[in-house]
């Protein structure tokens, strides 16, 4: 019987991943390639061999790295600063903008959970309260963009809105929703968590704000985020952390120094573009977008389920309709995907929207086809 070890390919020059393992959930976390790891060791071991050295160079190798990550972007560096992941770039958003009493912050049902925890978090500090507009899974341009400007108007404090979701995985059209809430004259808060390395230019819609995380798609080591902030927003908005650079003009280097931290991460980090680079990423993700097509087809024949129809999903993540088996409580999808890893060697992760439950199915440059038909043929013995 072919086992996952004839099918797994994580190119051991390439990634460090377990050959013993099918790796399908690049989307969650990511996976930082062998050369950025040796990078991000020596810099450690640097460190320790002289940490005052170390830290005396620190602010030149954040400015050099921080620079590479904007122009990877192709954002403008004075309105781009470094954050250790999405929730934090959004939590500093909504630390900004202003949320006037009985003001009403917008969300959709397709926002990140923890996204929607911040939103609630500053809802209740200020008398405010969260919307949540419902936007079928399978809409359009047209009806996102109806939908969610039904909802807007002269009460609302911001739109937080995703730019590729996390449960259903689809790419939201940011720009018409920018231009709807112009109208009014609303802060348009974009979580772009998955967007750098999946769409170009991901931050150059014109959001008020946008944050995006470098530690999935791009692969650089976890830790690594970006937020950028509209020129008018710039001088207001501030890190999370209450720092030396606290009084810092510059929006940048306001956000560079973050007392004593592991930097590390943020200067290896531009060795992943050059990684991506070499792999010829943009080309290898337009055939994944076409390898995942065909999988998630596989799969859904071997469940006798179905893919649904999203219109604009993202280049390399899809859903899988999952007849899920009993109460799809959060503990059951936790027990699914544990019998998944341990039974069948396949990480996997599952997501629910309404009341369906999906298997997101997200791939980077080491899947390929037979990994989507491996699942196949075995997911049906775990029911
Ligand atoms: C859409 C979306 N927003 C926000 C986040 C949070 O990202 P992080 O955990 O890096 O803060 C995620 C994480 O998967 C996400 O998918």
């Amino acid at each position: 019987m072919v086992s996952v070890t004839d099918i797994s390919r994580p190119r051991p020059e390439l990634w460090t991943l377990d050959p013993g393992v099918l790796h399908l959930n690049h989307g969650s976390y990511g996976a930082v390639p062998r050369r950025t790891q040796d990078v991000l060791a020596s810099l450690r071991a640097e460190t320790e061999a002289n940490p005052m050295a170390w830290f005396r160079s620190v602010a030149d190798r954040l400015t050099a790295a921080r620079l590479e990550l904007a122009s990877y972007l192709e954002t403008d560096p004075a309105g781009f600063a470094l954050v250790p992941n999405a929730s934090a770039g959004v939590t500093a958003a909504l630390a900004t903008v202003p949320i006037a009493p009985g003001s009403r912050i917008v969300l959709t049902n397709h926002a990140y959970g923890a996204v929607r925890f911040a939103a609630e978090r500053f809802a209740r500090q200020h008398q405010a309260e969260v919307v949540v507009v419902d936007v079928p899974l399978e809409s359009d341009d047209d009806t996102v963009v109806s939908l969610i400007s039904a909802a807007l108007g002269s009460t609302t404090a911001a739109l937080v809105v995703d730019q590729i979701s996390s449960a259903t995985a689809m790419i939201f059209p940011i720009r018409r929703l920018v231009e709807a809430c112009a109208r009014y004259d609303i802060p348009v808060i974009v979580d772009g968590a998955h967007a750098p390395g999946l769409l170009d230019a991901p931050a150059g819609d014109g959001a008020d704000f946008w944050t995006g995380n470098f530690h999935k798609w791009p692969c650089s080591p976890r830790g690594t985020a970006g937020l950028v902030v509209a020129e008018k927003w710039r001088a207001r908005t501030l890190p999370l952390i209450v720092s030396w650079s606290e009084y810092d003009e510059r929006l940048p280097e306001r956000f560079d120094m973050q007392g004593t931290f592991d930097y590390a991460p943020w200067i290896a980090a531009p060795e992943s573009l050059r990684v991506l680079a070499d792999l010829e990423w943009q080309r290898r993700r337009t055939q994944l977008s076409a390898t995942l097509d065909e999988g998630a087809r596989v799969i859904a024949k071997a469940l006798g389920s179905s893919v649904p129809e999203v219109v604009h999903p993202a280049p390399t993540m899809r859903l899988v309709e999952l007849p899920f088996p009993g109460e799809p409580t959060p503990e059951a999808g936790a027990a699914f995907k544990l019998r998944v890893s341990r039974e069948l060697k396949a990480e996997i992760t599952l997501t629910a929207f309404d009341t369906r439950v999906f298997i997101r199915l997200s791939a980077h440059a080491y899947n390929s086809l037979r990994d989507y038909e491996f699942l196949a043929e075995r997911l049906p013995t775990l029911f």
